[in-house]
């Protein structure tokens, strides 16, 4: 089995190497690191090697600039890439809080400038794994905004689907709380991608989320920093939520400090000094301060699944077909399913009525989202941008979308 990392240039590409080297039953035999900055790869390419030898893991990996034949022949294509990197990604989280809204790469106005410079790129990447890779390809993406990126490829008819670590890091947060084997847990996870929550964890088949959440208050509200939307629902939401039940301290706060990508920038500065190292053969510990913990091993799992249908469970962003009634069938949600023949979700508590609201906006957004991105035009960005539930004035969308071009026009070709 061949697989081609599209993006395999990021400096997260050792992470992955360390996923796929520590899975030799997976039967990879060839890795292709795709990417088109080629300095990146002379840096990534040696590194990704040496750990997949350190794990005596025998697939040839090579990395090339030419998408074309990178994707060749290829089975499973992951998508990891950040078009603009780090520097477009410090734009979105800037001009929106110059209007008092939250300025993040996946949420709000920023998210939809992402959405709009990427999926362009995402739907011309796979057009050509159509073309080259193997009959009945997977594209597994893990490119934000993820549910948006997932629905346009979906929309085209490509075999895709979408991933996300936030449901793994509470999986293995709460197996940690529990002292018990990941193996042994099942989450009930939905929602939207970077809107959703835990509504139920199973313990052998049993609900324990209500015992949990009363032992381990404390330690779950700290981190979440959802103490009154976590006990209120009985049901854990995802730190992105702090951006909705949260907005205006958020903004508050990104006033102040310095902005994720300027502190992701400086970690990628460290880490590239760091992969220099000829002898360095594992990923070194810095990598852990991004948020893409457990990313590897989500991935790994979720390709096993993929190639084998072994029908095991992941959090996946798949289409909505009903599992949500209050969505449309072709919306794209984030659900825990059985991943076999069929993707099929697992959840038995669904969402309540105050999530409902939120999570039909957001849909709602996105569904313009991606018509904006697909079609182009200020008026289909404003569209959106009303739409969006943390947004919805004339006179902001209005304003945003100005910014939201002037800052990202070299991205837009429409633009
Ligand atoms: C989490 C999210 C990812 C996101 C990442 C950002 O892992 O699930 O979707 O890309 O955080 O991490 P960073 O280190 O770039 O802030
Ligand atoms: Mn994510
Ligand atoms: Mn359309």
């Amino acid at each position: 089995m061949k697989i081609a990392v599209i993006g395999g240039g990021s400096t997260y590409t050792p992470e992955l190497a360390e996923g796929i080297g520590a899975a030799a039953e997976l039967g990879v035999d060839e890795i292709a690191l795709v990417d088109p900055d080629e300095a990146k790869l002379e840096r990534i390419g040696p590194l990704a090697r040496r750990i997949l030898r350190r794990h005596g893991h025998p697939a040839r990996l090579e990395w090339t600039s030419d998408l074309d034949r990178g994707v060749d022949g290829a089975s499973v294509v992951l998508l990891q890439l950040r078009v603009g990197g780090q520097r477009a990604r410090m734009a979105d989280e800037a001009f929106p809080v110059e209007r008092g809204c939250v300025g993040q790469e996946t949420t709000g106005a920023g998210g939809l400038a992402k959405a709009l410079r990427t999926i362009p790129v995402a739907l011309d990447i796979a057009d050509r794994v159509r073309r080259r890779a193997a009959p009945g390809a997977w594209i597994v993406d893990f490119t934000n905004p993820v549910g948006m990126v997932t629905r346009a490829l979906l929309d085209e008819g490509h075999r895709a689907v979408g991933l996300c670590n936030v449901a793994i890091g509470f999986h293995r947060r709460f197996s940690g709380l529990l002292g018990c084997d990941p193996a042994e847990l099942e989450l009930d996870h939905i929602g939207l991608n970077h809107l959703t929550w835990e509504t139920a964890v199973r313990l052998r088949g049993r609900d324990v989320l209500p015992g949990l959440l009363e032992r381990h208050r404390a330690d779950i509200a700290d981190e979440v920093d959802l103490a009154r939307e976590t006990f209120a629902d009985g049901a854990v939401p995802s730190y992105y939520l702090r951006y909705y039940y949260a907005h205006d301290a958020e903004v508050e706060r990104l006033r102040r400090e310095p902005s994720r990508g300027e502190e992701v920038a400086a970690i990628e500065a460290d880490l590239w000094r760091l992969y220099a190292d000829p002898a360095l053969d594992r990923k070194p510990d810095l990598l852990s301060q991004r948020g893409g913990a457990y990313y590897s091993e989500a991935a790994v799992a979720l390709v096993r699944s993929l190639a084998t249908e072994d029908g095991s469970v992941h959090a996946v962003n798949v289409r909505n077909r009903g599992l949500l009634p209050y969505l449309p069938d072709e919306a794209v949600v984030e659900t825990s399913a059985r991943v076999g023949s069929q993707i099929t979700p697992t959840v038995e508590h669904p969402l309540g009525p105050r999530q409902r609201g939120l999570v039909s906006a957001v849909a709602a957004y996105e569904e313009l989202g991606v018509e904006a991105a697909v079609h182009g035009g200020a008026h289909r960005v404003y569209e959106a941008l009303l739409a969006h539930p943390l947004i919805g004035q004339h006179d902001l969308a209005d304003a945003l979308t100005r910014r939201l071009i002037a800052t990202g026009r070299e991205h837009l070709p429409w633009a």
